[in-house]
């Protein structure tokens, strides 16, 4: 069975991406990490086009992870900063193109001024459905397990759900984004071979590409090999070829 004709297409349907290797992209050209970040923001743009021009309908970036809160605190605020930067500077794309905006993660844990720009984009977008960009803001995968688990919890205590209705449907629809489906494929860039507490529940049975180029060279060439990989392999959930 080829992925073609196992899930209709060869594109896959949500690419997510772990984007890693921005400090080593600035280190190698003995620049501050900032640098790093910055040219990083670039290929996140490029790969939303890239996305556009594939006809692949979700994206989602791991932006900032939960663990990431330990990094110096000039690195965060930098890093706010483009955020913030990225969402004044790109909504119009957002726009012309019908993609909505989503976060993913704990948005309450960002600086106000941050929590405040991306609700006022994610409102003027929300009715769009040409496609989804997602960002992983203050995500952990375990963390938003246990809000699944503690969800189903209250409604077991509260007697709405018996404890032998609870199955992997049920946990899929208390996530943070339930009707975001599955990714399809996951990247990650800069040769690490981790999920880094990504997605875990969402991505059993995503095929991983993990390429050695660093996020901040990583743009639509690098991401076109990434698709051409994934039309070549065989996704077959446990059954046989
Ligand atoms: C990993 O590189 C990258 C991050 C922790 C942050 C990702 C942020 C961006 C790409 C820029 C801004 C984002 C948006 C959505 C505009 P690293 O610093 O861990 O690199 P290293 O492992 O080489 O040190």
């Amino acid at each position: 069975m080829t992925s073609e004709s196992f899930n209709g297409s060869s594109v896959p349907n949500h690419v997510a991406i772990i984007m890693d290797g921005n400090g080593r992209w600035a280190k190698q050209r003995g620049l501050p990490r900032i640098k790093g970040h910055e040219n990083g923001a670039e290929s996140v743009r490029a790969i939303i086009k890239a996305c556009r021009n594939a006809g692949v309908k979700y994206l989602t970036l791991y932006a900032f992870s939960i663990e990431n809160w330990v990094r110096p605190r000039a690195e965060i605020t930098a890093l706010m900063g483009l955020l913030k930067r990225f969402l004044t500077n790109e909504e119009h794309e957002l726009h012309e193109n019908k993609v909505r905006l989503r976060v993913t993660g704990q948005l309450a844990d960002l600086p106000k001024a941050v929590q405040a720009g991306l609700r006022n984009v994610m409102g003027r977008t929300k009715d769009y459905q040409e496609g989804q960009l997602i960002l992983a803001l203050s995500y952990g995968g375990r963390r938003e397990i246990a809000h699944a688990v503690r969800e189903i919890a209250r409604r077991v205590k509260q007697g709405s759900i018996d404890p032998e209705d609870v199955d992997e449907d049920l946990v899929s629809a208390n996530l943070y984004l339930p009707d975001v489906p599955d990714p399809d494929l996951l990247i990650r860039t800069s040769g690490e071979m981790r999920l880094s507490n990504f997605l875990l529940w969402q991505v059993s049975y995503s095929e991983l590409y993990v390429t050695d180029v660093l996020w901040p060279d990583f743009r639509e060439e690098q991401f076109k090999e990434a698709l051409a990989e994934y039309a070549h392999r065989n996704r077959r959930y446990g059954d046989i070829e």
